[in-house]
């Protein structure tokens, strides 16, 4: 909370700031009439003096500047009359190719795109240019295709401002940052219920991505490891997992050489079963990825059966393959909502998680964690020693420099919210994707393939015939603002078409029902076209994060 001595600072430092930008405008027009020749150049101690707040330059550019600058939308000054207005290329050079950038207030100015401009510019035109380029982008809070966090409490929002200079990888001059890292790893581990919490090995990461290709490098250590034991070879490695893994971990096996074993969507199956992972496991199987949330539908796949089957497998065969549980998204919703069944480190064959901070973990972008259930499942030869108060701190991470601040933010969240705080959060985000999915079910020719009852997300396909397609009513409803992806399942159901919403914090009982009814008109509105038939062209520029 802001005390109001805060609150008088924070508006004097506004009106400071404002006062700044005010000056900076106004010197920076007379810069540019100087420069065109139109006005003497100013002695550098005039230049000051008009500086000074009071001073008589901002009355004077303000004049001049309305008398004299050219009008909205007109070219400004010719190339080379000494003008810092223009950078301008010839259009036919593709490689320098720079159309012109309107910025707001200092239209006879152009910068180019692809390269450099020789020449500075004032913070405060700059700095409305970069955000006029953003405008038109989407808003985030309506893209209900993300699982990342776009709603943060102002408190966050302050923390990031406060220590957004942090490294968080320099132990030694940020060791209290480094220490709220630990506290958040021995905070997860104890959620996710390692036997030893206390004494938890894992590490933050930048998001899910990194986490997975740590978590899928030590299990091919482990496995490299227990080979060389064995005197066998260790060329061979596999990974088996659900086509409908993220990208992470097609990557993963790219990357590290690892060959995928998937097991295809089948029929009305859109995970993995326990049965075709155990069927594609072998003696190079270096691990089964089982994941708490597919992206594609937000269903759980089903982790204690899958630790049951491999552990018939072991009594059957011998071979010991462990479990890495990819809870990017289930990480942070399972423990408060959905406590049974066991997923997590209560299952002895789970040896490390996954997790996104900065999805239902509700930090800021930037941040993941993985925890290993103890320190013998984390090689010894990928850890790191970094310099620690004249000590060592050993490190695991693909990243080196990475903002402290979304680790701070994680931690500020978890002592905000407690367990009863992310509880109401998550159990609000169900709520919220079982009321959507009722009413998208009943109010088209629809079906439901997930309806919030896991990860709150909620997804559906066609039910019979309709005059449009899912991508058609993806389209019309980013035309209300609404970014809803639509996409086809991965192998074998690439035939299958879905919509899906992702509900998260920040999309409100009432936000839902704004979106319901843009979709009841988007629906009314297909309705009423006589003739419309489906569009035979898919297409979907929406990636699954
Ligand atoms: C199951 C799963 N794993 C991994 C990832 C990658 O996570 P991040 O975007 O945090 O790198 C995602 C992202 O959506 C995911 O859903």
């Amino acid at each position: 909370m802001l005390d109001a001595a805060d609150t008088l600072d924070w508006a004097a430092f506004q009106a400071a700031r404002q006062r700044y930008f005010d000056r900076l405008a106004a010197d920076s027009a007379l810069v540019r009439l100087e420069l065109a020749g139109r006005l003497p150049a100013a002695e550098p101690s005039a230049r000051a003096e008009r500086d000074l707040p009071g001073g008589p330059g901002r009355a004077r550019a303000k004049r001049l500047g309305r008398a004299r600058r050219p009008a909205v939308g007109s070219p400004g000054p010719p190339i080379g009359e000494g003008t810092v207005a223009v950078h301008r290329v010839k259009k036919t050079d593709e490689a320098q190719a720079t159309d012109d950038v309107y910025a707001a207030t200092d239209p006879g100015r152009s910068v180019p795109k692809y390269r450099i401009p020789e020449e500075e510019w004032d913070s405060p035109h700059a700095h409305r240019l970069v955000r006029d380029e953003l405008l038109v982008e989407g808003n985030s809070r309506l893209n209900l295709a993300t699982f990342t966090q776009t709603w943060l409490d102002p408190e966050v929002v302050m923390l990031m401002g406060e220590t957004y200079d942090k490294n968080m990888i320099d132990k030694d001059e940020y060791p209290r940052t480094a220490e709220l890292e630990l506290r958040c790893v021995n905070i997860l581990a104890d959620l996710w219920n390692a036997p030893d919490a206390e004494d938890a090995v894992g590490t933050s990461t930048t998001g899910s991505s990194e986490a997975c290709m740590l978590g899928g490098m030590a299990l091919q250590r482990r496995w490299r490891a227990r080979r060389h034991e064995q005197g066998r070879p260790a060329d061979r490695p596999n990974i088996v997992m659900g086509a409908n893994v993220q990208v992470c971990w097609h990557k993963f096996a790219r990357y590290w050489d690892v060959e995928q074993r998937l097991v295809p969507m089948a029929g009305e199956r859109y995970v993995m079963s326990a049965e075709e992972a155990v069927a594609r496991c072998d003696e190079n199987t270096i691990g089964v990825v089982g994941i708490l949330g597919s992206t594609f539908t937000g269903e759980y796949e089903r982790i204690a059966e899958m630790a049951e089957a491999l552990d018939d497998l072991q009594e059957r065969t011998g071979l010991d393959v462990p479990i890495h549980v990819d809870a990017a998204s289930g990480g942070f919703v399972a423990p408060f909502i959905q406590p049974q069944p066991a997923w997590d480190f209560r299952l002895p064959r789970v040896k490390s998680i996954n997790a996104s901070g900065h999805k239902y973990g509700l930090a800021p972008l930037g941040v993941g964690w993985v925890v290993w259930r103890d320190a013998a499942e984390l090689p010894e030869e990928l850890i790191f020693r970094v310099n620690y108060l004249g000590g060592e701190m050993p490190t695991f991470a693909i990243n080196f420099s990475r903002p402290g601040s979304q680790i701070v933010a994680q931690y500020y969240n978890f002592v905000r919210l407690g367990r009863e705080g992310y509880r109401k959060v998550q159990q609000t985000a169900q709520d919220v994707a079982l009321h959507l999915a009722d009413e998208i079910e009943a109010g088209g020719p629809f079906r439901m393939l997930a309806r919030g009852t896991d990860l709150p997300v909620v997804c559906w396909t066609l039910d019979g015939d309709a005059n449009f397609t899912l991508f058609e009513l993806s389209d019309a409803l980013r035309q209300h603002g609404w970014q809803v992806p639509a996409y086809t399942m991965p192998p074998e159901r690439t035939d299958l078409a879905v919509c899906r919403i992702v509900v998260r914090h920040g999309l409100s009982l009432d936000l839902s029902n704004l979106l319901l009814e843009d979709l009841r008109t988007v629906l009314d509105r297909f309705g009423a076209e006589p003739g419309r038939r489906p569009s035979e062209i898919a297409v979907s520029g929406f990636s699954h994060a």
